[in-house]
């Protein structure tokens, strides 16, 4: 499967910013590299700009970076897959550790996310990683396995390998300059790797497992060509239309 060279660009860029961001982007990187697909999360405010400068480009996609698990309703302030998917989007992400750790969102409720997600049409990205006290407390694979089963709990077993992705995102990389080595990243993607293969017996081998904390234009090749990654998930460095288009073709 193609490399998925994702972009979440967080709680920046206003309408305006994203769509000349995403126009950039477009022109800069122009015919993608066959072995890669481009997908930016931009702020709900700004998919419609996103999905307009991609429309018609093979290859890019637009994901919402959040969703609430409902088809519509008195939820205030939150997101229903239909209007993500009315806007242009083909995926979503759930359980980003901001999402986790900020705004306090437990593994279940993560997983009721990715399967009304997945239902709904959206494909999703999963995002999980342990903290710094998890990891210092010989605690990674626990971490992993609860934010896995959890997340995939209603997940059906047979969900084509298109459909679903997951971010092995380590707090402690994200946003912070300090990027996991090729052999924590090995091992954590291993480690997810025969998860998902007892998970979701059909296509866990497949399913792409992708990498995120502190991905530079300068890292990622050597990222990229480590077993069991995907892709990879960007935050600072994807918010640049440079950067991130040396991301996508590294
Ligand atoms: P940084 O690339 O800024 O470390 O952010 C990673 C991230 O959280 C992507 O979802």
């Amino acid at each position: 499967m193609k490399k998925l060279m994702s972009a979440n660009w967080k709680m920046y860029k206003t309408l305006g910013q994203a769509t000349d961001t995403a126009r950039e982007l477009a022109a800069a990187l122009g015919e993608l590299p066959a072995d890669r697909e481009v997908l930016v999360f931009p702020p709900f405010t700004a998919i419609a700009g996103v999905a307009g400068a991609f429309a018609g480009r093979a290859g890019f996609s637009v994901g919402g970076q959040d969703l609430y698990p409902a088809a519509e309703g008195a939820f205030t302030g939150e997101i229903a897959p239909a209007m993500l998917l009315d806007l242009g989007c083909t995926w979503a992400l759930t359980g980003h550790s901001e999402r986790r750790h900020v705004l306090g969102e437990a593994n279940e409720f993560v997983g009721a996310k990715t399967a009304f997600a997945l239902d709904a049409g959206l494909n999703v990205c999963l995002c999980i990683g342990e903290t710094i006290e998890e990891r210092r407390a010989g605690r990674l694979e626990e971490v992993l396995t609860g934010h896995l089963a959890a997340g995939l709990a209603d997940v059906a077993k047979d969900i084509g390998p298109e459909r679903l992705a997951v971010a092995y995102e380590p707090v402690w990389a994200i946003g912070t300059g300090e990027v996991a080595g090729p052999a924590d990243i090995l091992a954590a993607h291993a480690y997810v790797r025969a998860e998902l293969e007892k998970l979701l017996p059909s296509h866990g081998a497949e399913i792409r497992i992708l990498y995120g904390g502190s991905v530079k234009p300068e890292n990622t090749g050597e990222i990229i060509s480590l077993d069991n990654v995907g892709g990879v998930l960007v935050g600072g460095a994807s918010l640049q239309a440079s950067s991130f288009s040396r991301i996508v073709t590294a």
